[in-house]
């Protein structure tokens, strides 16, 4: 058996959320690999919109076990408000759900040491999420980090308390107020609701599951353009958000990995700072983002809006290898008599079409206009349906990028998507 891959191919919030809750009928285990509660993946069904930070998007279905690989970091408080609000719901989390040992923990200090980084770097900061992501990647490859298997032994408190004061140490260097002690209390009591699920060795475990026949899907968090490697650098979140984070963030080998399907948005989209070439700011900005309810799941921020970006598309595919390619938000773009794609970019007086090193010196997008389909196909159940100028739309991207698109989604429920 294989592990495919659910992840995103732009700046994030691709609907990676939705696409895997779609999904999550076919398999047997739902993992996610990296990242933390900057993520929010949103998922929708009987009217209601969930929100997941750090629990994967296959938990509202029954029968399906639902991992938090050890790539990705978890917040104690943030973890307890996502089960307490999904118990609600008669899911019986502690069932369903298991957590690698090897995860790292984002302490207190993670968040105020990300606050303080931020404000010291004033207009070029990075628009964090502010969740203590980069602190506690650092902390990791730092060698430094708490991991959830460190909860289980005695010493755990010792251990909080030496990495706590390290960070006291380095707060000093900053000019900003903070108090630790009053986010304490309820970080030890998500580490407690932490102690009462399944912590297990999940590298064992997600390749016991294979060996035994099982289909795993992988869910990645963030987007290609965010990757630490291979994202508009220093304007990116601090994991690999890429197809081989998958691997190293449960731990399979890459001759294991299978589909890996790319998910992206018809026109693209920003959260935070950093070069965004083909960012609207005009009126068609403000449309797509009413229109698209285009305001971040975790931090409400409103995203930047901009057309679809072939580009930094091809490049994204190129570095995932994926294999299929999955459009969502479609029908956004319903209203428009035109709509434009960049398949280049105006770069020292001429277009290229690739990345150059720094985005920031991209003059503007080289587009391509197309004619829309100016219809609602927001109820289309079939692809016969589908309005010949939205197959010309998706036959250009498969052209240009050589990869079928054969999902597209057409709104944010669970029903509303069509396979091609
Ligand atoms: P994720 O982080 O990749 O899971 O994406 P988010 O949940 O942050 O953002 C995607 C937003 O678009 C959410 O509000 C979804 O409910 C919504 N959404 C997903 N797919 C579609 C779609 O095809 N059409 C529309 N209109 N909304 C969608
Ligand atoms: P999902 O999984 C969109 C952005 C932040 C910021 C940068 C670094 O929902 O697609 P961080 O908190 O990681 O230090 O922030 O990355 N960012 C996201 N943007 N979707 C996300 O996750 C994001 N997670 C982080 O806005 O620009
Ligand atoms: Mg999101």
């Amino acid at each position: 058996m294989k592990v495919d891959v659910v992840l995103g191919l732009q700046w994030g919030d691709e609907g990676k959320g939705k696409i895997v809750d779609v999904l999550t009928p076919q398999y047997n285990v739902i993992a996610r690999f990296q990242g933390g509660p900057n993520a929010g993946h949103s998922l929708e069904f009987n009217q209601i919109k969930h929100v997941l930070h750090s629990i994967p998007s296959g938990i509202f279905h029954d029968d399906q076990i639902n991992l938090i690989g050890n790539g990705v970091v978890i917040d104690p408080v943030i973890f307890k408000k996502e089960a307490d609000s999904i118990y609600k719901l008669g899911v019986d989390l502690k069932k369903k759900l298991l957590i690698s040992r090897k995860a790292h923990l984002i302490l207190p200090s993670h968040r105020i040491l990300d606050a303080a980084s931020e404000a010291a770097k004033g207009i070029t900061k990075i628009g964090s999420t502010l969740k203590g992501i980069g602190p506690t990647y650092m902390d990791k490859t730092g060698r430094n980090g708490l991991r959830v298997g460190d909860i289980l032994q005695p010493d755990f408190r010792e251990k909080y308390n030496y990495l706590t004061q390290k960070h006291k140490d380095l707060l000093r260097l900053y000019d900003y107020r903070y108090n630790i002690e009053e986010h304490e209390e309820q970080w030890f009591a998500g580490i407690e609701e932490m102690r009462g699920y399944t912590i297990v060795d999940s590298e064992y475990e997600l390749n016991r599951l294979l060996k035994e026949g099982n289909k795993i899907l992988a869910e990645g968090a963030q987007g290609t353009m965010l990757d630490i490697d291979f994202g508009s650098y220093p304007f990116v979140t601090s994991s690999n958000t890429i197809s081989a984070g998958a691997c190293t963030g449960l731990g399979f080998a890459p001759g294991r990995m299978g589909e890996v399907f790319g998910v992206f948005k018809a026109y693209c989209t920003r959260v935070g700072g950093g070069p965004f070439p083909t960012e609207l700011l005009d009126e068609t900005g403000t449309f797509l983002r009413e229109k698209g309810h285009e305001y971040g799941a975790t931090t409400g921020r409103p995203r930047r809006c901009g057309w679809l970006d072939l580009v930094a598309l091809k490049y994204a595919i190129l570095i995932n290898g994926a294999t299929q390619l999955f459009m969502t938000k479609a029908d956004v773009l319903s209203d428009f008599e035109t709509i434009n794609i960049c398949t280049g970019y105006w770069w020292q007086g001429r277009v290229i079409d690739y990345l150059p090193y720094d985005l920031g010196e991209i003059a503007r997008p080289e587009y391509v206009s197309m004619k829309g389909w100016k219809r609602d196909i927001s109820d289309i159940s079939n692809k016969s349906e589908m309005p010949a100028e939205l197959t010309d739309y998706i036959r250009f991207i498969e052209k240009e990028t050589g990869v079928p698109v054969t999902l597209v989604s057409l709104g944010p429920d669970r029903k509303q998507f069509i396979f091609r």
